[in-house]
């Protein structure tokens, strides 16, 4: 299994909970958003942390897609 994560950047207001709780997918950049990391996740671990992050963005502005 594989999953691509990402973040709407229109709709990303730099909350950082994802970074700060999957710090190997998500990095804040110098424009105060979110960006992806990773191009895919084949990792278990690495998929449940971005569950979280989908969960915990307060504007529901990420997104996982099975690939
Ligand atoms: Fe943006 Fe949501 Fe992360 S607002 S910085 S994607 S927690």
């Amino acid at each position: 299994m594989a999953w691509k994560v990402s973040v709407d950047q229109d709709v990303c207001i730099g909350d950082a909970i994802c970074a700060s709780l999957c710090p190997d997918i998500f990095e804040m950049g110098d424009d105060g958003k979110s960006h992806v990391i990773v191009d895919v996740i084949e990792d278990e671990e690495l998929y449940n942390c971005a569950q979280e992050a989908v969960e915990a963005c307060p504007v529901s502005c990420i997104s996982i897609e099975e690939v």
